[in-house]
């Protein structure tokens, strides 16, 4: 990977990837749907091994929303099974590159209990890793998430274990909460909006659009978002002005 330019002092702590574009990458070569999917596997682990030799520290891709749902049954049930095989068939791998794995989303009936089984078995193994974390988002919804952890501060606050409901009593009920803010946020395939991926999480993320088809995607294509990332200024809301000591601060 040509990481050259790369400042690696100023890597994204935390990437998050928003894995578009199967569907069109089969059609355009006259395979089905499901075959774009499965060609995303690679695209996937090419760009884990890009995000650890870089550094990253957290990784979260978006595998199924809660709104894939609305998908032709088939597809689903593709989908259920193919992220259940890509688990047991590629976890050890994952775990000895030091790879922690989580998942985030709503664990509903609707998700089979053998990949639920599955998930947990999957962090269990890689639980002490330390290298990067792997979060993957799966039946994720950022408004579920919301709607969920504003029950959870509802019923804490009626068990009197919770006083002020504030950002920091959300955040800690968050599917994940030790996962940090997102610092760039990469979408391929071409489509610029969230889809309602980590809407609380990415808030003040950096996004970047590529048109590339989330199989065609490599740790080059990885590395390309991070540069453009390192050329951005973030704000954070602060006046242009003070920027640069916002930085060295
Ligand atoms: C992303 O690719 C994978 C999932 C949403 C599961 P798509 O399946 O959305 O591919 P397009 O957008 O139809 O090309
Ligand atoms: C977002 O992609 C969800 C995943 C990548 C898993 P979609 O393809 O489902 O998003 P929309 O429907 O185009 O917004
Ligand atoms: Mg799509």
């Amino acid at each position: 990977m040509h990481t050259s330019d790369i400042d690696l002092d100023r890597v994204p702590g935390h990437v998050a990837i928003i894995m578009d574009g199967n569907g069109r990458w089969a059609n355009a070569r006259g395979l089905p749907r499901n075959a774009g999917h499965e060609a995303g596997e690679q695209a996937l682990f090419d760009t884990v091994e890009g995000a650890l030799e870089l550094g990253v520290r957290d990784l979260t891709v978006y595998a199924f929303s809660t709104e894939n749902w609305k998908r032709p049954a088939e597809e689903v049930r593709f989908l259920l099974e193919f992220n259940e095989s890509l688990l047991l068939r590629r976890l050890d791998e994952l775990d000895e590159r030091g790879v922690r794995v989580r998942f985030v989303g709503r664990r509903d009936r609707r998700v089979p209990r053998r990949l639920i089984r599955r998930m947990d078995e999957s962090e269990a193994q890689t639980a002490d890793n330390e290298r990067m974390t792997l979060r993957i988002a799966f039946n994720y919804g950022g408004r579920a998430e919301l709607v969920d952890a504003a029950r959870r501060c509802a019923d804490d606050v009626a068990a009197g274990e919770l006083k002020r409901v504030d950002e920091r009593a959300l955040a800690a009920r968050l599917y994940d909460p030790e996962m940090p803010a997102v610092d760039l946020l990469v979408r391929t395939s071409g489509e610029q909006r969230l889809s309602n991926y980590l809407l609380w999480q990415a808030a003040y993320a950096e996004l970047v659009f590529t048109d590339t088809l989330w199989p065609d995607f490599t740790r080059v294509d990885l590395a390309r978002a991070v540069r453009e990332y390192q050329a951005r200024d973030r704000r954070f809301g602060r006046a242009v002005d003070d920027v640069g000591s916002a930085r060295s601060r």
